[in-house]
């Protein structure tokens, strides 16, 4: 294992994209600012994506102010496992995932015990902001709660694993397969303590590993080797990835999916300014694949050309899958 600045400058050489760069070439080239607040607040993306007919974890309620808080018991009566999460945090604050009822308590998924009024307490925060980006006050989603696909049973720790797809005008670049540790609490979000492996876009084979900003080849609870796995319904993640451009308009994002055991893949939330550690867990850089993807828009553009969903997929799997981990 070597620490982030080694690792970074051994990715040099792969055309690794730095944040001042994707801030200036991506981020601000393709993503209008004015479409923000729609992928900045969960709710709003979940009300497009029902109305466009995308798949996401069904919502159960919203809560709005100090007075709703008393519909919850209202709003989770017919479920016994819930996840509250404020409509617009980030990096997995603040959520709080209910895997069942006991004795008129609810536990946590790492089996914690909380009384309603304990709930009632943390939905009064997520409404006041402390979990929401700039501090604004905010609203609390209720929604289904994941059943983990049984293929992440051994490399990976509570909680349901996620597949970060980078998207640059809906063709996807790379993508990272989120695995909850006992550390980052059911959560995968890097920097709750998830590791991120690195996924070939071809097949849904996952690849090496970072955790830490560190190079890893196992799960540190499960200690179960996190490469070599073959993602299912793997083409269902890529199209939804592609058609995720169209929900929102912004031309660089990361789509955050979820593979549930009955619905198979889901789209989680979408993310304007997505983190660069992909890069890490792939062992490779973004941009040489988007500029690729840049030249391509360019030569259907001199002839007139768009392409469908179907067609991007395949685009980006001819030219950036099909690799290994020891490129
Ligand atoms: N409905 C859900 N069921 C189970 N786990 C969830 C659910 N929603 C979120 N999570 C867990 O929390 C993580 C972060 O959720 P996400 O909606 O992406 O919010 P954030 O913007 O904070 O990253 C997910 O990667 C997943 O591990
Ligand atoms: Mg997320």
């Amino acid at each position: 294992m070597f620490g982030l600045i080694e690792t970074w400058r051994a990715l040099e050489a792969k055309g690794v994209m730095g944040i001042n760069r994707r801030n200036a070439d991506y981020v601000l080239m393709y993503n209008e600012r004015s479409l923000y607040p729609l992928v900045d607040d969960k709710i709003l993306t979940k009300q497009r994506a029902i109305e466009a007919g995308i798949l996401v974890p069904e919502m159960y309620g919203i809560i709005e102010t100090e007075k709703d808080i008393e519909k919850l018991q209202d709003i989770v009566k017919d479920h016994q496992d819930f996840v509250i999460k404020p409509a617009q945090g980030a990096g997995g604050d603040g959520i709080l995932v209910i895997a069942g009822r006991f004795e008129g308590h609810y536990k946590t998924v790492s089996g914690k015990i909380l009384t309603h009024e304990e709930i009632e307490h943390h939905i009064s925060n997520i409404l006041t902001g402390l979990y929401s980006l700039g501090g604004h006050r905010d609203r609390a989603l209720i929604e289904y709660r994941v059943k983990p696909d049984p293929i992440f049973k051994s490399i990976s720790y509570e909680g349901v694993p996620d597949i970060r797809i980078i998207v640059l005008m809906g063709y996807p670049l790379m993508a990272m397969l989120r695995l909850p540790t006992r550390q980052s609490g059911g959560k995968a979000n890097l920097h709750q303590g998830a590791i991120g492996v690195g996924v070939d876009l071809a097949t849904g084979i996952t690849l090496g590993g970072t955790w830490h900003n560190k190079k890893i080849t196992k799960h540190p609870d499960t200690n179960n080797a996190v490469n070599g796995i073959r993602l299912p319904s793997w083409g269902g993640f890529m199209r939804l990835a592609a058609d995720a451009y169209h929900l929102c308009n912004l031309g660089y994002i990361g789509v955050d999916m979820v593979l549930d055991q009955n619905k198979g893949p889901l789209i989680l939330e979408l993310n304007a300014r997505p983190g660069l550690n992909i890069q890490i867990a792939n062992n490779c850089g973004l941009l040489p694949r988007a500029r690729a993807v840049e030249r391509h828009l360019e030569t259907l553009r001199e002839k007139g050309i768009q392409e469908t969903v179907e067609e991007r997929v395949r685009f980006s799997q001819e030219h950036f899958g099909h690799v290994t981990s020891h490129d």
